[in-house]
């Protein structure tokens, strides 16, 4: 089962296209991720699933079931949650206080005394802090405490939109280490970051969009191999991987597995 789909799903700002037929699948307990550079349409597209932005387009299933026509509290309500970009915690109210205003909806209401339990489990540091205004937390506690917000209501599908964003490398680590323990017990993450090497290492499979369309997919092996990849988003100059031996042009793998390929020259 799918969670969720995207079928050739357009997206535009006024006369200006922000995705254009995007089609991904993230199936039930994986793992996916979406890299691509500032501006490529990676906020656009989690807001389009959270029925924030409505396609103009293609069609948005969950589990089969259209949703892409839902008001964003009816997305919610069936386990769809979004960490935003830069965390959106209310930096005035405690953490408890943040935490307490995740569990929103009926069903998160009556499972609230556990999911507490286990947002104290997975972050220690916010139950140690319970009571500090969440404002004058680091942007890594910060980032634990959004995520800790979207667990409490209880979501199947956590989308998180670029969560390493600002951080040290440390605390990235810390951060990615818990949202693989999240998926272990089996929440589906959609994860959106410009951070491609750690996306592609966590992620079963992914996706690079560039300018609002996917132009690869494939496993975090395949992509890391890729030499659009490696030069585009990894950072590695041509010489390097002539130099390594690696074979130029396009791995085989990801090029049955891409859905469009539109080449950048580098
Ligand atoms: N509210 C908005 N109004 C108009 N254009 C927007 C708006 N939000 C984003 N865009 C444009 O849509 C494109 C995709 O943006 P976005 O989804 O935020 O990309 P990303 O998250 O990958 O950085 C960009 O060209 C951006 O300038
Ligand atoms: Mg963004």
């Amino acid at each position: 089962m799918s969670l969720p789909e995207l079928r050739e799903v357009d997206v535009s700002y006024g006369d200006l296209p922000a995705l254009r037929g995007v089609s991904l699948t993230a199936a039930a307990g994986e793992i996916l991720s979406v890299v691509g550079a500032n501006g490529a349409g990676k906020t656009t597209l989690l807001r389009a699933i959270s029925g924030l932005l409505r396609p103009q387009a293609g069609e948005i299933l969950l589990e089969g079931a259209r949703i892409h026509r839902l008001p964003s509290h009816a997305v919610v309500e069936r386990g769809v949650m979004q960490v935003p970009e830069g965390r959106k915690i209310f930096p005035g109210l405690t953490v408890r206080e943040n935490l307490d205003l995740g569990a929103y909806t009926p069903p998160a209401r009556s499972r609230r005394r556990e999911s507490l339990d286990r947002v104290r489990a997975l972050f220690p540091v916010l139950a140690e802090r319970a009571g500090q205004t969440a404002g004058t937390m680091s942007g890594g506690q910060q980032q634990m405490l959004a995520i800790g917000r979207a667990l409490m209501a209880c979501p199947r599908l956590l989308m998180l939109d670029e969560p390493s964003l600002g951080l040290a490398p440390m605390v990235v680590q810390e951060i990615f280490r818990i949202i693989a323990e999240i998926n272990r017990a089996g929440t589906t993450v959609l994860l959106v970051e410009q951070n491609t090497r750690q996306a592609l290492a966590l992620a079963a499979r992914s996706y690079v969009l560039e300018n609002g369309q996917v132009v690869l997919a494939g496993s975090g092996r395949e992509l890391s191999g890729n030499e659009h990849v490696k030069r585009a988003y990894l950072g590695m100059c041509v010489w390097r991987a002539a130099a390594a031996g690696e074979a130029s042009g396009y791995d085989n793998a990801v090029e049955t597995t891409m859905n469009r390929v539109r080449l950048a020259s580098c």
